[in-house]
């Protein structure tokens, strides 16, 4: 009995409704003395007061997680009371993560926070449709506006106001590769690679009884990704930005044997590509039991979670040597966030040199910050900090930030039925139908 009216006692207090004098009140006719009454109201209050965060992410990988709790525990040195919800979604992309998180936005169910590509995904899926809280304010107050590239801070932007935080910049066009299996098949990589020295490679690592290139397109991203990269490979910067950008015709014979060509290339990949992540694939490379694997840079971050960073080398992939595809990360500030304290006390910890300090050795990406000591960072992220200073940007459309959600759907079903019915004409008609729809 005496608990019962005590647990009434806690839950009306928690509740909020109640004035602390009534409580008091209450406390005293349940024989709760003063002293003691009064330091349980504090407690509860000050626990009330810290609330919790909810962090919405897809980064449940043996790479991506440790990168994510790194950013939990900047956030809990400087916010130690607040209990943090990690409500991460697993499949790489983040292809279901997006899903739910659109049923619970529909539903304003909103998290405290939830990761987000910029460009194109943050601007037409969260913004344009009414889910997010512009933090140009912070990027005032924390300096985010001089220590962040403009370029970034435009995909950031709507009508003159930011709305994500930028935590890590992704490189999506690399070929990463297992030293010992291409030494035991007799090839040789230098500095970088063209597409006729790739193709003598996969023909030599076929012949050694190993898988050429590690696919895994469980996930729905893996053939779009694949595709862009051997698009920007055969026609470079320009043309790539004028395709995803709106401007370029699918239809054209150079696509078409583009796309022929990457057909030729599905044809060194695992039987049980299908059946895999792409961390699985990855998983593959490092256990050599495939050559190549091509890859964000969160692969990286699976390299430095299994330790064998020194097992594995890197180059651009074959003729994109000059080119960095952008697979930005960061995190928004949604409208009606249960504990939106909470949320501006996240974001400023993601903002933080600290944070992208920690964050980024783990992840695989470099920090979005360009004021973040990189003496310490590997020699894979000083690489990919050269190609991102030096050389041409192109956002990613596998990752949503080059095209508008219903193209990168389009896209995604074309490379994904592409992987078994090799049709170019279908594959090419798909995107240009995608592309007339977004004009109509
Ligand atoms: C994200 C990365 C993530 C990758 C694989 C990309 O869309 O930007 O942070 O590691 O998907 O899940």
């Amino acid at each position: 009995m005496k608990s019962d009216t005590l647990k009434s006692f806690i839950v009306d207090a928690a509740s909020g409704t109640h004035s602390r004098r009534d409580l008091l009140k209450t406390a005293a006719a349940l024989g709760i003395g003063a002293t003691a009454a009064t330091g349980l109201l504090t407690q509860i209050e000050s626990v009330k007061a810290a609330g919790q965060l909810e962090v919405f992410s897809w980064w449940t990988s043996e790479g991506e997680h440790p990168a994510l709790v790194a950013l939990f525990d900047a956030f809990t040195k400087s916010n130690p009371d607040v209990k943090i919800i990690d409500a991460g979604v697993a499949g790489g992309g983040g292809g279901p993560a997006q899903a739910v998180l659109q049923t619970r936005l529909q539903g304003n169910q909103p998290p405290d926070s939830w990761q987000s590509h910029p460009g194109h995904e943050l601007i037409d899926g969260y913004v344009n449709a009414g889910y997010c809280e512009p933090i140009s304010d912070l990027y005032a107050s924390e300096g985010w506006s001089k220590a962040i590239p403009q370029g970034l801070i435009d995909q950031c932007t709507s009508e003159g106001e930011q709305y994500l935080i930028p935590v890590g910049v992704h490189r999506g066009n690399d070929l990463f590769y297992n030293k010992e299996v291409i030494a035991a098949a007799g090839v040789t990589i230098g500095e970088s690679m063209t597409a006729e020295e790739f193709k003598t490679a996969l023909d030599a690592v076929k012949a050694s009884g190993k898988v050429g290139l590690a696919l895994g397109d469980k996930d729905g991203f893996v053939p779009a990704q694949t595709f862009e990269n051997h698009l920007l490979g055969m026609l470079g910067p320009d043309k790539y930005k004028d395709l995803f950008g709106g401007t370029g015709d699918w239809t054209t014979d150079e696509v078409k044997a583009v796309v022929t060509s990457y057909g030729e290339l599905l044809g060194y990949i695992n039987d049980d590509h299908s059946a895999l992540a792409w961390s699985d694939a990855t998983a593959m490379i490092i256990e050599g039991k495939a050559a190549f694997n091509t890859m964000g840079d969160w692969s990286y971050g699976e390299f430095v979670a299994k330790d064998v960073v020194d097992k594995m080398g890197y180059v651009s992939y074959p003729g994109s040597k000059g080119s960095f595809v952008l697979v930005v990360d960061g995190f928004t500030k949604p409208k009606g966030a249960p504990d939106p304290e909470n949320t501006i006390a996240w974001l400023k910890t993601v903002g933080t040199v600290e944070a992208q300090a920690a964050f980024n050795p783990l992840k695989g990406s470099i920090p979005a910050r360009t004021d973040v000591p990189m003496d310490s960072f590997s020699d894979y992220h000083k690489w990919s900090a050269a190609s991102f200073a030096g050389d041409s940007l192109v956002p990613s459309a596998a990752h949503g930030l080059a095209t508008t959600p219903a193209f990168k759907q389009a896209f995604y079903d074309a490379a994904i039925a592409f992987v078994t019915d090799k049709d170019a004409d279908v594959f090419v008609q798909t995107l240009a139908d995608a592309q007339a729809a977004d004009k109509a």
